[in-house]
């Protein structure tokens, strides 16, 4: 039930629905809402009468109100209506338990038909039974649904208690500009033509990266703000093109100073949100461990599975495929499902399937039958020395029952597809704990990454973030070997949030340029504004930015960030309500000078 349900008396109503109990027995109450559901018990109507606190039972009785019954009649789903009746306990063995109303109903004796409705495209139900195209159409009658109205206020009670908790630590909360130019966090734009500037564009922020570090210099000190971001990116369960950063930049700090910051909020925020505390310190690692465990730099640390490395079993076995890849520069790692040996033929065909998305070219399985010595059981076992048998055994800590599946390719490739296989796989066994909250940080990311496509380097977080002290030498020698002075923020497998301390001095930044092969003038063209300022007495600063939509979701305990969201877009970045994005008149585009082709 709500807090403070009292203050919602309005000149329509006493009470709201989901508020009253066996206290209020006795009391003459007025209520508003929507008919949830209506029988016809032969005689005596009931209704559901429903809004956003929850529901409770009327009671329409011609013998105790005529006029009111006959209204009772001719109400259906979703009509708005307006009741006064008594409240009174439900006769013995009619309660409802599962209810918080259930103990009384609402006898009425009076009324009245605020607005109809149409039969609504698909019931107001608890759980969302309806395709989500339907439900994404009619977003305000989705909106209805209990679940949906329990995500939106709990999304309002975190931000709510970031505010609150920020504030307590003396960050001040500072709006940036929406209109303005590019920021480079990876994606593309979105981009906003000038109607008063002919062929100039604003470009909506990927971040406030920019303007935060601005603050920093301008002396605000502690600056955080809730605020939207736009990214035209490929969508996914996760993702949308306009989601919502709890974006923080502080001064005169180093990674712990913002780790310790951003730790402590979430630790706080967990707790409002689902009364679990978190043990902290939270558990960091280094990116290089992620991706060697894990093969993610969002491990899911709530199970085990991981991934080990058969490489030195293998390296000169007869298996051409294992010996190959290691002689090529690749590796040869593998996972150990407990007590997975029973799985069908057609069951390892389809995780072959599913590895073969992420490049992987085979699945190799190897299942150990219980109450056989000898027993493993493998495509390849002709292949494998008993040597190679027993080291791969001992690398897996393997015991009878027990399925290993392995993947031969280099490292990029064998890590990503096990450590997809990994989490698939184990929501699939359901070894995934509900209830808990795994937080880890990951650190010491490298600072660049080669860009096939573009054939360049480019920065793995963004081109402000700064090196780490000892390997600031190799920006110029090994680019590749230089880890950066940021960290990510994981919670239960998913990338909650990401920072770094920044370069505040003008010659580390230049070298960074130099090293991602932007030329002086190009930088000068495209932050000479931010580079100049650093060069007028800037700040050591740094920062992280945490998405709210994720946070919620995973608060929440729902898999679609679109549950967390008013008015989300759908996969296309589409908004099925409002039929956006749409085209324009020819008297817009004119005035905006732009030609359609
Ligand atoms: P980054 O790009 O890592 O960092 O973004 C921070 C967090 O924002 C969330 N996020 C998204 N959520 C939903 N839909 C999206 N399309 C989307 N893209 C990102 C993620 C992510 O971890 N300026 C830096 C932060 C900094 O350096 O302080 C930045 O934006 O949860």
């Amino acid at each position: 039930m709500e807090p403070d349900v009292e203050r919602k008396a309005t000149s329509m109503r006493t009470h709201m629905c989901g508020q009253l109990g066996i206290s209020h027995v006795g009391q003459v109450v007025r209520l508003a809402g929507w008919v949830h559901r209506r029988r016809d018990l032969g005689g005596v109507i009931f209704i559901d009468l429903r809004d956003r606190s929850g529901m409770v039972q009327v009671v329409f009785n011609p013998e105790e109100d005529r006029d009111a019954y006959r209204v009772a009649e001719g109400l259906r789903g979703e009509f708005v209506v307006a009741i006064q009746g008594e409240v009174l306990k439900r006769p013995e063995g009619t309660e409802n338990r599962s209810l918080s109303t259930g103990q009384v109903e609402v006898h009425a004796r009076s009324c009245s038909v605020l607005n109809p409705s149409r039969t609504p495209p698909f019931y107001i139900a608890e759980d969302a039974q309806a395709d989500e195209t339907l439900r994404l159409k009619y977003r305000y009658l989705d909106l209805r649904r209990p679940d949906m109205q329990r995500n939106l206020r709990l999304r309002h009670e975190i931000t709510m208690a970031i505010r609150g908790y920020l504030d307590r630590l003396g960050f001040i909360e500072i709006e940036t500009p929406m209109l303005t130019r590019s920021t480079p966090e990876g994606a593309r734009d979105y981009v906003v033509p000038s109607r008063v500037n002919p062929g100039k564009f604003y470009a909506l922020p990927q971040s406030p990266q920019l303007f935060k570090q601005l603050l920093m210099m301008g002396g605000m000190d502690r600056y955080f703000q809730i605020v939207k971001c736009f990214r035209d990116e490929d969508l996914r369960a996760d993702r949308q093109p306009e989601f919502t950063q709890i974006d923080i930049e502080m001064s005169f700090v180093d990674r712990e100073d913002v780790m310790e910051v951003a730790e402590g909020l979430m630790a706080h925020v967990t707790e409002v949100a689902t009364g679990i505390k978190v043990p902290r310190p939270f558990p960091r690692m280094k990116y290089r461990e992620a991706m060697s465990r894990f093969g993610q730099d969002k491990p899911d640390i709530r199970f085990g599975m991981e991934l080990r490395d058969i490489s030195p079993v293998v390296a000169d076995g007869q298996f051409k495929v294992f010996a190959g890849a290691i002689a090529s520069g690749g590796v040869v790692k593998g996972i150990n499902v407990s007590g997975g040996h029973a799985m069908t033929r057609s069951e390892l065909d389809d995780l072959g399937g599913f590895v073969g998305q992420f490049g992987a070219k085979g699945l190799v399985w190897l299942a150990l039958d219980p109450g056989s010595d000898t027993g493993v059981r493998s495509p390849i076992a002709k292949y494998l020395s008993p040597g190679e048998i027993a080291g791969i055994k001992q690398v897996f800590d393997a015991k009878p029952g027990d399925l290993i599946l392995m993947v031969a390719g280099p490292a990029g490739v064998v890590n990503e597809s096990l450590g997809r296989l990994r989490v698939h796989l184990a929501g699939k066994l359901g070894l995934i704990p509900r209830d808990e909250f795994a937080f880890v940080w990951v650190t010491e990311f490298p600072l660049l990454e080669y860009d096939q496509e573009e054939g360049r380097y480019v920065a793995v977080h963004h081109p402000f973030t700064s090196p780490m002290d000892e390997d600031r030498d190799l920006l110029a020698t090994r680019p590749l070997d230089v880890r950066a002075k940021s960290y990510d923020l994981v919670l239960n497998g998913i990338e909650l949030g990401g920072g770094s301390i920044r370069n505040h001095e003008r010659q580390l930044q230049r070298e960074m340029f130099r090293a991602l092969g932007i030329s002086e003038e190009e930088a000068m063209d495209k932050f000479g504004f931010l580079l100049e300022a650093l060069e007028y007495g800037c700040p050591p600063h740094g920062g992280i930015a945490i998405g709210l939509d994720r946070l919620v979701m995973l608060l929440a305990r729902t898999d679609s960030i679109r549950d967390v969201i008013a008015f989300p877009k759908t996969q296309k970045a589409t908004c099925l309500l409002t039929g956006a994005p749409s085209a324009i008149s020819p008297r817009q585009l004119e005035e905006l000078h732009i030609r359609t082709v």
